[in-house]
């Protein structure tokens, strides 16, 4: 929508006062600035929802628990008491119109909409201006875009960047929506995917490149086989090659930084760990400074946004997410090291195991582990035994989504949604399982997962002799038909 500019006149109103206070960014590209430039007139003030979060930011040099508490904190914004106190919080906006105190404002807001502030409630609110700042600034990236759930952020961020007769490089071991987003939906709009395996070389993933590709799709680790990739290496060689590099940083919030190791995008599916409870879908892109517009465009004119009350749960859960991440690490230590001893174990896959094939690689690029991690059993449990040792579980549930406060156990196929090499950490082997240790007490989990083992044994000692028993008796069977 074209519109003259002119300058915003200010009023009253939380959005209108962080205007009035902000302070011009002339290297920021607005639309409607460098019109008004070039008609001789004043620069477009700053919107707070353009606000430079990540290098930019005033916590850039703090640790991460105090980026955490204060990345979007703006309790100075929230409040119209006028001696200036405060609440802690954000307001939860609910607003699908937003209204213009005259048609200065209006023309204002519309000459480069979205990145104006407040346009449309598709668009966003204080409440998730918050959420993205507060999350671009733990990221690191200079800004930030929430959308209705982590698939509608990778599948945003993907779209910001592709157009028919492109090429996407996607990790084979990819989450597995995120797969059928590139087959399904991408293939029919003219954009080819071809998948690599997590575990390739730089120089094996380079060799994919081909002049269209216009996007690296990397999640490391990945969510069910927890792989770990060389992100910086690949980071440069995708550059070097014109390539945009996505990373799906939804296992390692806090303990990676996906910009300092050149990444242009890192999505967050915020439903897990971020929100923490288990109780809304969210997801978080944030971005450098120069993929911000297109990244934004994309998310607005997908128009996937997440209702604020879910914005605000999820930045009330971002505000603990240090302590809560540290106390799944633990508690992941705690378990995959008692599993990793046990003999019906074949192999655990925790990158921050010694055991772990790519440990070295992980310890190079992550300050921490969460509380997801898998498992394989040794080969030879009958799986309606695995049925009885999952379905007694006291402690332990089975369920999709991690990241909340309590733990999980799932039985997964991993090599079913896989189309480039076999699994490496061997097929042959037994069941393959998925855990996240919650935040319950560990002895307690230990003691579930000790009975649950107990009750493997007994069934599959059960169902042995049962087999047995049919055996014989088709035998006796047959001796007596003959
Ligand atoms: C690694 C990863 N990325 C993205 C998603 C998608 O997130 P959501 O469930 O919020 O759509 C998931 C969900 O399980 C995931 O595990």
């Amino acid at each position: 929508m074209a519109a003259a500019f002119v300058a915003c006149p200010p009023a009253a109103g939380i959005a209108t006062r962080r205007l009035a206070a902000a302070a011009p960014a002339p290297d920021r590209p607005y639309k409607g600035g460098g019109a008004a430039a070039a008609a001789g007139q004043p620069p477009l003030p700053t919107h707070s929802s353009l606000r430079s979060t990540g290098k930019g930011s005033e916590w850039a040099a703090y640790g991460p628990n105090t980026k955490v508490i204060k990345g979007g904190h703006h309790p100075e914004e929230w409040s119209t008491d006028p001696l200036g106190r405060s609440v802690v919080n954000p307001p939860v906006y609910h607003a699908s119109t937003v209204t213009f105190p005259n048609v200065a404002a209006l023309r204002y807001a519309a000459s480069d909409w979205p990145f104006t502030g407040m346009w449309y409630g598709r668009h966003g609110n204080p409440t998730t201006w918050a959420l993205e700042e507060a999350f671009a600034t733990i990221e690191g990236g200079d800004n930030a875009c929430v959308t209705g759930s982590g698939v509608a952020a990778v599948n945003a961020a993907l779209l910001a960047f592709l157009e028919t007769g492109d090429h996407v490089l996607m990790t084979d071991a990819v989450y597995d929506p995120s797969r059928g987003f590139c087959d399904k939906f991408l293939g029919r709009f003219g954009v080819e995917t071809t998948y690599y395996s997590p575990t390739s070389s730089v120089e094996e993933v380079a060799a994919l490149f081909r002049d269209n590709t216009k996007v690296l799709f990397v999640e490391s680790p990945a969510s069910l086989s927890f792989e770990v990739m060389d992100v910086p290496a690949l980071a440069t060689m995708a550059h070097a090659k014109g390539a945009k590099v996505i990373i799906d940083n939804t296992w390692g919030p806090m303990f990676l930084q996906p910009f300092d190791l050149g990444v242009d995008v890192s999505i967050n599916a915020a439903t897990k760990y971020i929100g923490g409870h288990s109780d809304l879908m969210l997801g978080l892109i944030a971005t450098t400074r120069e993929c911000y517009r297109a990244v934004k465009s994309s998310v607005a004119e997908l128009g996937c946004p997440p209702g604020s009350d879910d914005c605000y749960l999820a930045l009330r859960g971002l505000r603990t997410l240090g302590v809560r991440l540290r106390a799944h690490e633990v508690a992941g230590y705690t378990l995959a090291r008692w599993l990793e001893a046990r003999p019906e174990v074949a192999r655990i896959m925790h990158p921050g195991l010694e055991s772990h094939p790519q440990h070295e690689l992980w310890k190079a690029q992550f300050s921490g582990a969460c509380g997801l991690f898998g498992l394989q059993l040794v080969a030879g449990f009958p799986q309606a035994a695995l049925d009885e040792m999952l379905d007694g579980m006291k402690l332990f549930s089975m369920g999709f989504s991690w990241g909340g406060y309590e733990s999980l156990i799932l039985q997964n196929a991993i090599n079913s949604a896989r189309s480039v090499k076999y699994w490496e950490y061997g097929g042959e082997l037994g069941q393959t399982l998925r855990i996240h240790a919650g935040l319950e007490d560990a002895e307690d989990l230990l003691a579930d997962l000790e009975a649950g083992f107990a009750r493997l044994h007994a069934a599959t000692a059960r169902i042995a002799a049962e087999e047995r028993a049919a055996a014989e008796a088709s035998t006796t069977a047959a001796t007596s038909e003959t």
